[in-house]
């Protein structure tokens, strides 16, 4: 299929989530002269991304509120009328959420594709004219041969009555991290395009020429575009674990993790980046995007290749739970109804996102055992803490609140959502650092101290805090990594 035409005048970009929220309104704020369509089917979330507070919008991303407010009721709109969005667009961005299945063939490992589906159907439905389909969301390898069945069953390219539908599928992952997806998608490292049609492929380059130099956009078949997507995310989330086992190995052998990433990322051929031990990765898609690799390399009868990328998932859960059980250790062998503050819970900082969070598997764990927690995040909402923990927080806060007492003499696990850093150290016995805010890096150690009981513990597993000052508030400190505490 050749296209027609290589102008691109209006698009719509189906999912107004992480990716297509902030990857739109960037779209939008470099290309004036294009109109472009966010729609999603959660009504509650369009109408966040029209909120004129801009503090509310659905997503929190340091520097995306600026880029929406030039942009949006301009050449950049969100809406739920998905039909009409599509019917009038020559270019449509699939950017649906594409979770790991959980039940049926390939449960656990492969992804749920039934969103990507969907928004296929509805395209072959809606779309008129040519229409280039672009996969944004990040799909297993050979997915745009099942988007491209579906398109072609509607396809009737010798109509003669009106203007003829015809579809063509690219591949254009998205390699923006939270947090600073603006930076990344404004000046990003390439920019990736799969397809066969050299027209379309063209028609997508011109769009990110707007902004993107030349060398920067790579061009490969749709299968390798898709794999590298894959792979990119593998490559990442292996060095984490890789790190995160040699810390285990440092806490041991009296070597310093932080040392150990410099010494070894100053060999270019390492580099610097993706060195830092932490309680294991988190967010949406390391996990999934590597099981994902699992399913199909078992798929293809490689279990040797599908083993080796399990691994990877297998350490980073081996060192949420090694983080919680030493944190059990510590404190005497039992948190059964001891107060523990928890800064921070989204899965990294500058970000409002806790899905696949380690705090949740690590709070998870002390609540087990009876732990009373507090615990403070500067961006994440109380509701979803509670949908992920699957347990309501209590109010009146901890200490003037009989159900603590209750708790304790119960055993159960109990937690509350303090308004600052400074109020979740009352009374605890320990504090564990969980995600690296900046907030958490500058805290005044001496205001929180005597808030603590003694002794009182201090767990970084980011590594950010200054031991010295640690120590001399009075405080014991474990940190990832450190064998030379
Ligand atoms: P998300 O869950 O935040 O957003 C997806 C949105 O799609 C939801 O709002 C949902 O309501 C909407 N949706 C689903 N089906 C729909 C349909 N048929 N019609 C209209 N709307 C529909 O997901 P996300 O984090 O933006 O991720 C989207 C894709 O991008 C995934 O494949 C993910 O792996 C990939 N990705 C994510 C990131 C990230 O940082 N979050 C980065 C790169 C790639
Ligand atoms: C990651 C990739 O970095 C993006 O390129 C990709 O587009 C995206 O996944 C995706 O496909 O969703 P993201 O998950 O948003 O982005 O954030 P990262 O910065 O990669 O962090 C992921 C996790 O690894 C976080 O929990 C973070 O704390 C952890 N991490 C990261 C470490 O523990 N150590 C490091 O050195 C780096």
């Amino acid at each position: 299929m050749i296209a027609n035409s290589t102008d691109i005048n209006n698009i719509c970009c189906i999912g107004a989530g992480y990716v297509g929220g902030p990857t739109m309104a960037v779209i939008a704020d470099r290309c004036p002269h294009i109109q472009v369509n966010v729609v999603d089917l959660n009504d509650s979330r369009i109408a966040s991304w029209n909120q004129s507070d801009l503090s509310k919008l659905p997503i929190y991303e340091p520097g995306l509120d600026a880029v929406v407010s030039r942009a949006r009721g301009k050449n950049l709109h969100f809406s739920t009328n998905v039909n009409k969005a599509i019917s009038i667009a020559d270019m449509v961005f699939i950017s649906v959420n594409t979770p790991t299945k959980a039940k049926g063939l390939g449960s656990g490992q492969a992804s749920d594709l039934r969103w990507v589906e969907a928004c296929a159907r509805q395209v072959a439905e809606s779309a008129q004219g040519h229409t280039i389909v672009v996969e944004k969301s990040t799909l297993p390898v050979r997915t745009a041969e099942t988007v491209q069945a579906i398109l072609s069953a509607a396809q009737n390219p010798g109509a003669t009555a009106g203007r003829p539908k015809t579809f063509v599928v690219l591949s254009n992952p998205e390699f923006l991290a939270e947090g600073t997806a603006i930076n990344d998608l404004e000046d990003p490292d390439r920019i990736l395009i799969g397809g066969e049609d050299s027209a379309s492929i063209e028609s997508l380059a011109s769009i990110y020429k707007n902004w993107v130099p030349e060398n920067k956009i790579i061009r490969t078949n749709l299968w390798s575009s898709e794999l590298s997507k894959l792979t990119a995310n593998a490559f990442l989330a292996q060095r984490i674990s890789s790190i995160n086992s040699v810390a285990a190995l440092c806490e041991v052998t009296g070597a310093d993790v932080r040392e150990v990433s410099m010494a070894i990322g100053a060999d270019s051929r390492i580099g610097t980046k993706f060195l830092n031990s932490g309680p294991g990765f988190g967010g949406s898609c390391f996990k999934k995007d590597i099981l994902n690799l699992v399913y199909l390399a078992n798929y293809f009868n490689l279990p040797e290749v599908a083993d080796y990328w399990q691994h990877v998932v297998t350490l980073n859960t081996w060192q949420q739970h090694r983080i919680s059980r030493l944190i059990v250790k510590t404190l005497f062998g039992t948190v059964t109804g001891k107060r523990i503050a928890i800064y921070g819970f989204t899965f990294k900082a500058d970000t409002n996102d806790t899905r696949e969070a380690p705090s949740i598997n690590i709070a998870k764990d002390l609540l087990e055992e009876g732990a009373q927690l507090a615990i403070f995040d500067p961006k994440a909402k109380i509701d979803q803490i509670e949908i992920d923990l699957n347990l309501k927080a209590i109010s009146p806060p901890i200490h003037n609140n009989p159900r603590s007492k209750e708790a304790s003499i119960k055993g159960e696990g109990i937690w509350w959502a303090p308004k600052s850093a400074i109020e979740a150290a009352n009374g605890v016995d320990a504090i564990i650092i969980l995600t690296e805010w900046e907030e958490f890096k500058n805290i005044s150690w001496e205001e929180v101290a005597p808030k603590m009981r003694k002794p009182a513990w201090v767990f970084d597993s980011r590594g950010i805090v200054n031991p010295s000052i640690i120590k001399s508030a009075g405080l014991k400190l474990w940190r990832v990594g450190d064998g030379a505490l």
